[in-house]
């Protein structure tokens, strides 16, 4: 049984009150429309449709950078003529005689659709047409499930066409459809627009199939959030903290501490190992990897990073793009940014700004410094107020110091430098020469002291 999927994200989202194309806002971090595309490549499908309309662009040169293995055919809809035309413009791109059997339509603002319930429509389909729907008290704006006296489905009607009366039911039309492919043509080439917004509702073709005597059956989720459409952004807020509620329920699950589940975002992959601690307001970015016995303190963003065992990050921090080795402490209220690799035991403090360096083992920065663009060996402890001085105003130097290095507060390392093992760096200085091993450099000017002098007094 041969199957393609069409997701239908043309549609301009002029209720989202913004110039980004709908599909392409964020859930969890990533587009709406990257979450419908992982679910439907999860699906045996042999090929996806996208159809793309307002934003084509932008969409577009994000589906171009995408890694995947199944085919994905863009469908440009120059005019958003509705659901069904978006449908029939996917349809005519197929050569009849090589179309798959069944048709599954998905919408780009239903991200949360999962694999297991699409699964179970195709499992379940018999040449029908299968809808899937939800009973909800809250169906405003929603197609409702028109059914016979007996039960059987005779109708979707559209929110703005329907009746008072068809109003007051409760089972509302998710939007997503499996069809055999030849029906679908054949019923969305028929589709009239005379309804309220002139529009081809993809919604129709129910009745058509039915007036043919054509099977329609449906599942009915009891899942809401699983099938709510994206509109408006008071929706994709809802679904954002559903999203993540389920994202701190698997984390607790796998045994992590979680000092609040309402307070804690994943915008990416997390994976972590035994006795995670996240404290409240983490944000947790892109690709983050955590070991084991890692506490993760309040307030604290952290992106791409890989963190080794036994790591402890204090409130406030910002880390992005760095690696961690095991037992490191950070914070609080440091800033690591990319490139930072801070070795075992080594120890980042308060107010600490840390650049594409290398903190060599067991090295300290402990309070006030900026280390940019330096490669600091084992040992090495860097005095408060320290500045690595990396940019001369057009190029970016570095600057290297060897092991048991010692450079006192205030200091000013003007790269390019490289300071020798054991060498040791007085208070206050600036440098701006080597530095060869063991020596002791003091780089500021010799101070005076003044016998006798006076205060200033205030002239009359
Ligand atoms: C649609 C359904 C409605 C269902 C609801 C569920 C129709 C006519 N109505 O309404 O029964 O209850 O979804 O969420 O299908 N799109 C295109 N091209 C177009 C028009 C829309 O690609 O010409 C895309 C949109 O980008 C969107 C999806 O189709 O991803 C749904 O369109 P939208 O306008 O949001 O339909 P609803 O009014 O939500
Ligand atoms: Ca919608």
């Amino acid at each position: 049984m041969k199957l393609e999927v069409v997701i239908l994200a043309a549609g301009k989202g002029s209720r989202m009150s913004s110039s980004e194309p709908k599909v392409m806002h964020e859930l969890g971090g990533r587009p709406m429309l990257e979450h419908v595309l992982l679910t439907a490549e999860s699906l045996p499908c042999d090929k996806i449709h996208v159809v793309l309309g307002h934003g084509s662009e932008k969409v577009r040169e994000y589906l171009s950078q995408r890694k995947t293995s199944i085919c994905h055919n863009i469908v440009y809809q120059d005019r958003q003529l509705g659901t069904g035309h978006a449908v029939q413009q996917t349809l005519d791109q197929i050569d009849p005689s090589i179309q798959p059997d069944l048709f599954l339509v998905l919408y780009g603002d239903v991200p949360l659709i999962t694999p297991e319930t699409l699964l179970d429509l195709i499992d379940r389909n018999r040449e029908s047409l299968s809808l899937v729907t939800l009973e909800t008290d809250n169906p405003d704006g929603l197609g409702r499930i028109i059914r016979t006296d007996d039960g059987a489905i005779a109708a979707i009607v559209e929110d703005k066409d329907a009746t008072d009366e068809q109003r007051l039911i409760g089972e509302i039309n998710t939007g997503i459809m499996l069809a055999p492919t030849g029906k679908l043509r054949e019923w969305v080439d028929a589709l009239a627009n005379d309804n309220s917004q002139a529009e081809y509702y993809l919604t129709d073709i129910v009745s058509h199939a039915v007036d043919q005597g054509f099977s329609v059956d449906s599942i009915c989720t009891g899942d809401e959030f699983e099938v709510q459409g994206v509109n408006d952004k008071l929706q994709l807020c809802i679904l954002e903290r559903h999203f993540q509620m389920q994202e701190a329920q698997k984390i607790l699950a796998s045994g992590a501490k979680v000092m609040d589940p309402t307070r804690l975002d994943i915008r990416g992959e997390l994976v972590h190992g035994a006795n995670l601690t996240l404290d409240v307001n983490v944000i947790l970015t892109g690709d983050v990897t955590i070991g084991n016995d890692v506490l993760v303190g309040p307030n604290s963003c952290i992106s791409n990073t890989k963190i080794g065992s036994g790591v402890t990050i204090l409130s406030g921090c910002v880390i992005e793009g760095a690696i961690i080795e095991d037992d490191v402490m950070i914070g609080p209220n440091a800033r690591l940014r990319p490139g930072t690799i801070l070795k075992n035991r080594s120890k980042i403090g308060n107010f600490v700004e840390v650049k594409n360096s290398v903190i060599g083992t067991g090295s300290k920065a402990n309070h006030l410094a900026y280390i940019g663009d330096a490669t600091i060996g084992d040992a090495c402890n860097i005095g408060a107020g320290t500045i690595f001085c990396n940019y001369d105003g057009v190029d970016k130097h570095h600057t290297t110091l060897g092991d048991r290095v010692f450079v006192g507060s205030n200091c000013v390392l003007i790269a390019p430098v490289s300071i020798g093992d054991d060498a040791f760096i007085a208070a206050g200085s600036s440098v701006s020469k080597p530095v060869p091993n063991q020596n002791l450099a003091v780089g500021r000017s010799a101070q005076r002291n003044i016998e006798g002098w006076e205060k200033p007094k205030k002239e009359k």
